[in-house]
């Protein structure tokens, strides 16, 4: 869909260049492992050879993105939490669901039973087609790490969980099947989607509208939420002058700190799982839980920050890494640990100092921008109010 083949070529031929700049920057932690090495985005995500994305698919895809007929009450999309106003997150600690009403840090539970509480916080979907690109090749689309603990595999496989999960789009008995069924025959039941389900996919009307078809649309169009390239990609295909100096200096003291350890890639995470919270309230007897690295692509719009949300700002995260840093101590076993809590060995090579703290957030910035696709439809299919927002 997007003509920009020439471009990748041109950011891969440049990439070592950027490198070079980078390697030939000042002190960082020589250890760095090359697969961890910043690297521009490249422009369009990757399909899995069984759901190659077409125009009418990926339109069809955002309609019932926005379509509140998904959930079982039929006022929950999944736009009600990854809503483009709101970076595709919905800047709130941990989401509203099923039983609530409005939009963002505004929404509220209306219903009588204020139901399950969803503890996690809602990561945005920009860029989400990339999960998993650590270096080069990057993973088989179907197998991209899902979640703060990576425990689904794909966007397709993905799809149904929101559907069935108590709380987020189902109201009452959730049975995973059934959710899925009841989805199914809501949407098969409006003409409009039969007919955008037989241009997308073909087949006869009858057969137009399964759950298979269902989930690749909607992941389809998940892959196209690629935001443009962010003053660091520009960067470090070449651009120098994409950076202004304190962006540049923050770039650095991200290397020095160690941050890269982890936040490394394209994407700004190993995609791995680490356990880096010591107050959170994950935190059990057998220590706090790991969760995978999270990518700092687009922070500018998804505050707050961490798996439950518990950070506002990015000033925040980072005298959270400060205190850390702090905190840390290397045990008589080997392991590193604050107090008697264990935690990921690479935080003993954190090196931070507040006096970097500006820089830091100039670097971390200069990953987003302001100019992704924010497009709401106009309608959807069902005649319901688009997004399920009242
Ligand atoms: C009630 C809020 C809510 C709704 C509705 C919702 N989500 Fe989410 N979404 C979340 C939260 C919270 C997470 C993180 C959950 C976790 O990690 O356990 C998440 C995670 C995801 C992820 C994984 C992203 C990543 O980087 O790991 C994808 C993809 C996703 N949602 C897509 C969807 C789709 C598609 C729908 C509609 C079918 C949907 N969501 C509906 C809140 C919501
Ligand atoms: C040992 C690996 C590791 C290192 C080193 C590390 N991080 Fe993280 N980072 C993580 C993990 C894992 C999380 C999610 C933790 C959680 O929510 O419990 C995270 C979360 C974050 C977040 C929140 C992102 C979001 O979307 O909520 C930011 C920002 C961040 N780190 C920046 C940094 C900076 C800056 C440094 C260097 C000072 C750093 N990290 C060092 C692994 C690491």
């Amino acid at each position: 869909m997007r003509p920009l083949r020439g471009t990748v070529a041109t950011s891969l031929a440049l990439v070592g260049f950027a490198l070079a700049i980078i390697v030939a920057a000042p002190a960082g932690p020589a250890d760095v492992a090359s697969e961890m090495e910043p690297r521009p985005l490249p422009r369009t995500a990757p399909d899995p050879g069984e759901n190659p994305a077409t125009p009418d698919k990926v339109a069809l895809g955002r309609l019932l993105f926005f379509d509140p007929v998904l959930s079982s009450s039929r006022d929950v999309s999944c736009a009600t939490c990854h809503d483009p106003r709101h970076g595709w997150a919905d800047s709130r600690s941990t989401p509203i669901g099923v039983g609530g009403s409005g939009a963002g840090p505004g929404r509220v539970f209306t219903g009588a039973d204020p139901g399950p509480l969803l503890p996690r916080n809602t990561p945005t979907l920009l860029d989400v087609g990339f999960n998993g690109l650590v270096s080069g090749a990057g993973p088989d689309p179907s197998k991209a790490p899902m979640f703060w603990d990576s425990r689904v595999a794909g966007l397709e496989r993905q799809v149904p969980v929101p559907l069935r999960t108590p709380g987020e789009m189902c109201a009452g008995p959730c049975d995973g099947d059934d959710a899925m069924d009841g989805a199914v025959r809501r949407v098969r039941a409006i003409p409009g989607y039969r007919e955008k389900f037989r241009a997308a996919f073909g087949g006869s009307d009858a057969e137009a509208v399964d759950a298979t078809r269902l989930t690749r649309a909607i992941a389809a169009f998940e892959r196209s939420l690629v935001a443009p390239p962010t003053p660091v990609d520009r960067f470090l295909a070449g651009d120098t002058a994409a950076l202004d100096a304190a962006q540049r200096q923050g770039l650095r003291a991200f290397r020095d700190a160690g941050c890269i350890h982890c936040h490394g890639g394209p994407m700004f995470s190993d995609f791995k799982p680490h356990a880096v919270d010591v107050n959170g309230a994950s935190g059990s007897r057998s220590g706090p839980r790991a969760f995978r690295t999270p990518s700092l692509r687009n922070l500018r719009h998804t505050a707050p920050y961490m798996h439950d949300g518990r950070l506002r700002t990015l000033r925040d995260v980072l005298v959270f890494y400060d205190d850390l840093a702090e905190a840390v101590s290397e045990t008589s076993d080997g392991g590193v640990a604050a107090g008697h809590v264990p935690l990921d060995p690479l935080l003993a090579r954190l090196r931070l100092s507040p006096d970097d703290f500006p820089v830091l957030e100039a670097f971390l910035d200069s990953l987003s921008t302001d100019a992704f696709d924010r497009t709401i439809p106009a309608s959807v299919p069902s005649g319901l109010p688009v997004l399920g927002a009242r």
